[in-house]
């Protein structure tokens, strides 16, 4: 950095002007240097690590690197019209969002501002974005299922209230369908969702507005958008921002479920800007406290004790791979963090596996101690019964012979398969979920040809909301499964006017 003489004299000069006032030339600096939305400051001595600063043209900057003779700023706005030499005041805040029901149906950057048009946001509240999380005698285990509609997360890989579970995956996997397809799924549940949106398209996340509105899902959702043509801080910061957001609803007593799609971008735009700041990069290029990037945002999920009002935080963070590498810095890194994940394999997703979720490779680990007991039994074997299907499968191309067993493992397995399968935007119940199940694991299906048990099912659910609603209302009141007469009986009825196509 080349040292110029009339800055130097300049600053002299300040400084004696002042010299009596010092707590003036503490709140206010001069930028000594500006390019690629940093600005370098001096003066600011007594700047707060992730305080907001004013630009003297009204652009809000963020102090990150407090140095000895400056602090590094990172600018949350234009940045060209800000020169060297121009004004910088503290303004004693950390950074703040605002949060409240006002919020709820709105899309919103990382500060929090409206940027769908729908005129001014008018909240009372603002809470800062940078908050410890729970400590452990406000928390309590999960035990309140988090029902994503999703046959194969609920049955295989559930998720409770207040869990983080990773959904990782290649991308054009359909993993932002998995998210819009939870939060579909929790119309009638009384969760509130925050969906944050980071460097993604902006006609992308439009359309997934789109489908949140055409659904009635934006009533009790709340979009945060840090789109990728934003600069690289507010890509940063978005998660936090929605985070708190969540957190006033949490701390209220209520349910909220936070996607976070995806974490990849935002890490690769803290990269981005510890590169600028000139913080010594580490593995991949990442700065040393990438990990801290997320355990202290994933950590912010949190079932809270009853004293504390009993609320809830889930957190769904998204990890994108490159060629299924779950190795990589960043998937491991979240993974460890994370009590559990959900594979998306592009194979899956290309032979029509939909959602492409690899059982094998999922775990969720303490959403089972919440599921509902209907579900925990009929789905108990649904794993092993995959895993040795797609071994089998293997050895079947070979054409040998095979026993009879064998075989009916391989008929059950592809029917197992089929039913897994889910369209989009077609959230299930769980009571009919378990339903279909129940008839998979029993052996209703065995003899129905693998080309007609999508049909089956559909019919199955609508045979039910007719004649079974019975049977429905206990496994959705009780959680348990109806007596094995009735619910065997019911299903056989059904079976017995189900026409198999002609082959
Ligand atoms: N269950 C499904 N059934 C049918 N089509 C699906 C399903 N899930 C996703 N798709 C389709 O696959 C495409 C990719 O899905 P999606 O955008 O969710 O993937 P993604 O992993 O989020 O992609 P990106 O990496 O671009 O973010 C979309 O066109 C979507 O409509
Ligand atoms: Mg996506």
């Amino acid at each position: 950095m080349s040292i110029k003489a009339e800055e130097i004299s300049k600053l002299i000069k300040q400084q004696i002007e002042n010299y009596d006032s010092d707590i003036e030339v503490n709140d206010v600096g001069t930028v000594i240097e500006i390019g690629d939305g940093i600005a370098r400051v001096h003066g600011l001595d007594n700047v707060m690590s992730g305080e907001l600063v004013e630009f003297s043209n009204g652009v809000m900057g963020m102090a990150q690197n407090l140095e000895e003779n400056n602090v590094g700023i990172v600018i949350l706005g234009p940045y060209t019209e800000i020169r060297e030499g121009d004004e910088v005041r503290r303004t004693g805040r950390i950074m703040q969002v605002p949060v409240g029901d006002e919020l709820i149906g709105r899309v919103v950057n990382s500060l929090g501002q409206p940027v769908d048009g729908n005129g001014p946001i008018e909240a009372t509240k603002s809470r800062p974005i940078e908050v410890k999380a729970p400590g452990v005698m406000d928390r309590k285990s999960v035990d309140e299922p988090l029902q994503t509609g999703i046959k194969v997360i609920d049955s295989m890989v559930p998720i409770g209230r207040g869990q983080r579970e990773l959904i990782i995956g290649d991308r054009q996997t359909g993993k932002t369908a998995i998210a819009i397809d939870t939060i579909l799924n929790q119309k009638e549940e009384d969760v509130i969702c925050i969906y944050v949106a980071i460097g993604q398209k902006d006609s992308t996340v439009r359309g997934v507005v789109e489908t949140l509105r055409q659904n009635g899902a934006l009533d009790y959702t709340i979009v945060v958008n840090a789109g990728a043509s934003e600069p690289a801080p507010l890509l940063y910061l978005a998660p936090y921002a929605g985070v708190s957001m969540g957190e006033e609803f949490m701390y209220n007593g209520k349910h909220v479920l936070v996607v976070y799609d995806d974490l990849s971008k935002q890490a690769a735009a803290y990269r981005e800007l510890s590169l600028l700041l000139r913080r010594p990069p580490g593995r991949e290029a990442f700065p040393g406290d990438v990990f801290y990037l997320h355990s202290r945002l994933l950590e912010r999920a949190a079932k809270l004790s009853d004293e504390k009002g009993g609320g809830s935080l889930t957190a769904l963070p998204f990890v994108e791979t490159q060629a299924g590498d779950i190795g990589a810095y960043i998937p491991t890194n979240v993974i460890s963090i994370t009590d559990g994940q959900i594979f998306l394999q592009s194979d899956l997703f290309h032979s029509g596996v939909r959602p492409a979720i690899n059982p094998g490779l999922s775990v969720s680990r303490v959403g089972g101690s919440a599921q509902i007991k209907a579900m925990k039994k009929v789905a108990g074997t649904l794993r092993l019964d995959l895993a040795s299907y797609r071994e089998l499968e293997s050895f079947a191309q070979f054409g040998s012979d095979l026993d009879k067993a064998t075989q009916a493992k391989l008929d059950r397995g592809a029917r197992t398969v089929e039913i897994l399968k889910q369209g989009l935007h077609q959230p299930q119940r769980v009571e009919y979920q378990v339903a279909i199940i129940y008839a998979l694991v029993n052996g209703f299906l065995d003899d129905i040809p693998v080309e007609d048990v999508v049909r089956f099912e559909e019919e199955l659910h609508a045979y039910l909301k007719q004649h079974g609603a019975e049977v429905l209302k206990t496994i959705r009141e009780t959680g348990n499964l109806p007596e094995k007469e009735d619910f065997d009986q019911v299903i056989s009825d059904f079976k017995n006017t189900f026409v198999v196509s002609e082959q």
